[in-house]
Order: C-alpha cells, then structure tokens, then sequence
C-alpha cells in the first residue's frame, strides 16, 4: 500500500507538502499541488493513520534542540518555545545535544520520522549541508542563540558583541583599572563574539595584555579553574568580564577562597542574566540577554514557517541590558 512518503517521493516534494496538500493549509504553489495529487491518484494513495494525523496537524509537534538543558540559561529559553508553541496548538519535545554534531545529525533523522513539524537548534555545527538536508527534506527549522557561521538561516540571538563592550564599561566606570575576560568555548559564536566584544574595549589600553584572557567552558568549574589562573597570571586585575553568569559564580567562589573581597578588591560583571545570579553573594552583576523574548519570537518564526508565511532567513538580534548589582559596586 502506498504511503505518503511514496508520494511525496513520485511528487518530488517533501512529506510536509503532500500533508498541506492534504489538509489543504499553509502555502502549496498551483503546480505542487497538481504533482502531488497526480501522484496520489496514480499510486492509489489513502492516508494512514500518521498520515492523517499530518492532515489533521495532529502531529503538530516542534523540537527544541539544546546543548545542555542543566545549564540554567536553557530552561528559560524553552519554556518561552513552550508558552508560544502551547499558544499555536503545537507540543514541543526537547533534546540535549551537548554541543555535539553527530548528535544535533541523529536527532534531525529520528525527527524526520516522526514527521515534526520543525526544529529549533541552538546549535554552533549547523553547517551548510545541514542547511540544505533540512531544507530537502522540508522541515522549517530556526536556529536560536548559538547559530552557525553560515548564511540562509533564520537565527534568534542577543547582541553579545555589544554586550560585552557595555560590561567593560560598567568596569571601568566601576573605578577599575586592570580588566580581565574569562571567555566560553571559542567554537561557539556566542563566546566568540563576546571575546570580540571585550579585546575591542581593551586593547588600547596600555595595561592589555592578551595573557588577561582565560579560556573557560561556560560551567561553574571551568569559571572557578580560570579565576585562579588569572590570580597567578595578574594579581593586581581589579575588575573581571565573565563570559556567562555559571563562569561568573563559579570565579566568585576561587575568589572568595582566595580571600579576595568583590567588589572592593576585584569587581565581577557576567553575561546571561540567569535567575542563579541574584541567589550568590554578593549578587552578581550581569549582562542580562533577553531570555524569554529570544524564546518567544523563534517559535513564533518558526511556526510561521510551518504554516507556510514568508519569513526572512536573516539575524534577528536583540539588545541586551546591564543589571548592575553589588558585585560591582565598590565602597568608594
Ligand atoms: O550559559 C550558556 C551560554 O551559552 C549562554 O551565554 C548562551 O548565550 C549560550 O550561548
């Protein structure tokens, strides 16, 4: 018996066509659609029961694909998927690809069975024959915050390079006067342009020195690591740009070990804004990027793309504010 795959294959169209041909929704040019019902009535084709539930949008289901949903920058995120997604009728699954290629590859096949809806990545790998596989196959997808290098997407994100030039500048208006950065993983873009951000403050400055980057992982451990190897490397630093607020906790802890007073001795701003850097002490100043609005606005592109509207494949980047807090705020 024929399936809609069979179909979808005789049309030259993806299965998501052949289920808006079907249920008659979302764009479908004049000529698709006469290709595709051809090709139903030379293969007899009578939907299944998935099939139907593709005609009925009963599958209506979006995946949100994360690096790592422990970090606690990612639950906010996709509970503003959820809130959208919920809103739309869709339902959305979550997976954790832990930055990693082969399995961001793994999850778009297993997805591509269950006949998603689409997919949004928050994703550094994606590359151009990702791109275009998910592009082959038809299904709509939006790259969220981590996006790849390449043009042709659709991709959600904050400004990170300016966010990291105004937490240099709250530094330095902080009265400090020997700024260090302890950056993410230089193969995210996020942490990339956030380092960027920050040489583009600094090196002027007749203090810079490139030895006042540190490289972290954007985890509390990998903070805490970088934080003592600054100390040895430059004990007289007086103000830290952390590239992420787990870093940034986890740095204020080696700190106060260490016997250092923040902010008096040594001031800490972080970048992400995560609900984790009010409950530390002193409370961590941060550059808060626009979690939930990040969220909301790629499900909404992205179910606009479902539904077959016009979305254009550009960078969509929000502005991101300075949260000034005690971890900054030197007695004076
Ligand atoms: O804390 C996790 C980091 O990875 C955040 O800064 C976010 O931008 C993501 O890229």
């Amino acid at each position: 018996m024929a399936t809609i795959r069979d179909v979808a294959r005789l049309a030259g169209v993806s299965i998501s066509t052949v289920s808006r041909v079907l249920n008659k929704s979302g764009y479908v040019n004049i000529e698709t659609e006469r290709e595709v019902n051809k090709a139903i009535q030379m293969l007899k084709y009578e939907p299944s029961d998935v099939a139907r539930g593709l005609t009925n949008k009963k599958t209506r289901t979006i995946a949100l694909i994360l690096p790592d949903i422990v970090n606690p920058f990612f639950p906010e995120l996709s509970r503003a998927v959820e809130d959208v997604a919920r809103t739309s009728g869709y339902t959305v699954i979550f997976g954790n690809s832990d930055g990693q290629a082969n399995k961001e590859k793994a999850y778009i096949n297993i997805l591509k069975q269950k006949y998603i809806s689409g997919i949004i990545f928050a994703s550094h790998n994606l590359n151009r024959n990702d791109v275009e596989y998910l592009e082959k196959i038809d299904i709509p997808f939006v790259v969220l915050d981590r996006a790849p290098s390449q043009e042709g997407c659709t991709v959600v994100r904050s400004n990170n390079f300016e966010g990291a030039k105004l937490a240099v500048q709250h530094l330095l208006d902080a009265g400090c006067n020997k700024i260090a950065h302890i950056y993410g993983p230089q193969e995210i873009n996020t942490a990339k342009d956030r380092l960027i951000g920050y040489e583009e403050s600094v090196k002027n400055f007749k203090w810079y020195s490139p030895t006042l980057m540190v490289p972290g992982n954007f985890k509390l451990d990998g903070g805490m690591n970088a934080a003592h190897v600054l100390m040895e490397r430059h004990p007289d630093v007086d103000g830290i740009f952390v590239g992420n607020d787990l870093m940034a906790v986890g740095a204020l802890k080696t700190l106060l070990r260490l016997g250092i007073n923040v902010p008096n001795q040594i001031a800490i701003c972080g970048f992400d804004g995560i609900h984790l850097a009010e409950a530390v002490e002193p409370e961590l100043t941060t550059i808060a990027q626009p979690i939930y609005e990040m969220g909301v606005l790629a499900a909404d592109l992205l179910i606009k793309k479902i539904e077959g509207a016009e979305v254009d494949n550009r960078i969509y980047e929000l502005e991101v504010k300075l949260v000034p807090r005690a971890s900054t705020t030197k007695c004076i």
